[in-house]
């Protein structure tokens, strides 16, 4: 039998104590399943005192991530530290510098430094591991870079914020507002106490940026992605998405066009006999759109301990077998720098909610103004709230057929000028299968 795999795991939180129980609970199995045994040599965290699930006595203490990654006595460095930069960043660089190979879970490292820190991994011949930094427990990295890889793909999109796809499904299925099923998720744990990150589409984002790379061999590129949040996102949209054929969902799109890459961040309106619409409350899940195996949906847990250790583990089970493939599924050198496509030439369908005056010649007004850009409507819906009719503005709810994002927004500026509008109209895009 080899020689055993010794890690040196940085981060004591979640996702780094569900991992020690984990690899102690399957030993066994990982030992017969890689053919050696895998043992924790030393652990890290902020606070040696601070009470924890798990027993550290069997573990080396290191107060300094960073001299556990160089430490001789680990053959492998586990990050679960999360952050950008930091100590994350340090002892992630630190560790491949040394020559170990590194798992991490953190999606904001690689958003910011993961083409870096892939080269690296390169020179040193070593693996650089993520799978638990998209979706948890689903394991997208493996299937983009391995399963797929006689595939070109087409486009990739999913829901990858477990806490958004929570706040929305509530707000469907208990009729209640965003603000209420905000406090809700903060109240259960699902939300952070400034949930800005996760409700404004840039936990999203980053993962995003991970699969992009993935999927059509790019270099990474985070900043050129088009972010917008479910925070606008009403009960109203709710209802008339469900009225409509429609769920709301906040997806992150990756799709290849002929003006290049298009990356975007946004509410969704997915056809509600759509895989990815199916999915409710905090489960993640991602299409595949490819050309040999057409479409293919994963669904599973985005977040949480046991389902972010799994992946993790996954990870480090590779590395004990000594499984090495290109982090981002080509050696740096040959990803290229995507082209990416702007959002103002988007071409797809779009949800359009309307807070129009009761005045005549509103309605006519409006079609004049879409027609006047050629955008086809796919229908035109007035709906009127019981008990509404007094209040002198009429919802008017307008699908469009597929039209560039440009020629949309033009239209909504010039049905604004017209001066018919009491607020700021809705604009949703809709993602067809
Ligand atoms: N939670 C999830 O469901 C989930 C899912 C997927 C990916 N992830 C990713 O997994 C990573 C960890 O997440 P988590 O939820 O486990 O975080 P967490 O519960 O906040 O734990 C973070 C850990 O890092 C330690 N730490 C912080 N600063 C440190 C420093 N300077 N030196 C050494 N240790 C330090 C903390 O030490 P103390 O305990 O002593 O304070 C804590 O043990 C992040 O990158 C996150 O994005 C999490």
């Amino acid at each position: 039998m080899l020689l055993p795999l010794r890690i040196g795991l940085a981060g004591l939180g979640t996702v780094g104590t569900a991992v020690l129980r984990l690899l102690e609970r399957q030993a066994e199995v990982l030992t017969r399943r890689t053919g050696r045994k895998i043992v924790v040599a030393a652990v890290s965290a902020r606070d040696l005192a601070k009470q924890r699930e798990v027993d550290l006595a069997p573990f080396r203490w290191f107060d300094d991530p960073v001299a556990l990654a160089r430490w001789d006595g680990v053959d492998l460095f586990v990050e679960l530290i999360g952050g950008a930069e930091g100590p994350a960043l340090a002892s992630v660089e630190a560790a491949l510098a040394a020559g170990k190979p590194c798992v991490t879970a953190n999606k904001a490292l690689l958003a910011s430094h993961g083409i870096r820190l892939a080269r690296i991994a390169e020179e040193k011949a070593v693996a650089l591991s993520f799978e638990a930094s998209v979706a948890g427990g689903i394991p997208i990295v493996k299937t983009l870079r391995e399963g797929l890889a006689g595939n070109s793909i087409e486009r990739v999109y999913g829901i990858l914020n477990g806490t958004c796809n929570y706040i929305l499904s509530r707000m469907e299925t208990e009729g209640l507002s965003f603000a209420q099923c905000l406090a809700e998720a903060q109240k259960l744990g699902y939300a952070e106490a400034d949930p800005s990150f996760d409700i404004g589409g840039f936990d999203t984002a980053h993962k995003l940026a991970i699969l992009t790379s993935l999927a059509f061999g790019a270099v990474i590129d985070a900043d050129s992605i088009a972010v917008e949040g479910i925070e606008t996102i009403s009960l109203a949209d709710i209802e008339a998405a469900a009225e409509l054929g429609y769920r709301i969902k906040l997806l992150g799109v990756a799709r290849r066009t002929p003006d290049g890459i298009e990356q975007r961040v946004h509410p969704t309106m997915a056809p509600k006999t759509s895989a990815i619409a199916q999915v409710m409350g905090v489960a993640n899940a991602v299409t595949i759109d490819a050309d040999a195996v057409h479409e293919l949906t994963l669904v599973g847990p985005g977040a949480g301990g046991e389902a972010t250790a799994s992946a993790i583990v996954a990870d480090i089970a590779d590395i004990a077998r000594g499984v090495r493939s290109p982090p981002f599924g080509l050696p740096v050198a040959t990803l290229s720098k995507a082209e990416i496509a702007p959002m103002q030439l988007h071409l797809g369908g779009y949800y359009v909610r309307l807070s129009v005056f009761d005045r005549p010649g509103a309605a006519a007004a409006i079609a004049t103004r879409f027609a006047e850009r050629d955008i086809s409507l796919e229908s035109i819906v007035q709906r009127r709230r019981p008990g509404a009719e007094t209040s002198g503005v009429a919802p008017v709810i307008l699908i469009t057929y597929a039209t560039h994002e440009h020629t949309i927004r033009e239209a909504l500026e010039a049905v604004v000028a017209d001066g018919f509008l009491a607020a700021k109209p809705q604009l949703i895009r809709i993602e067809r299968e």
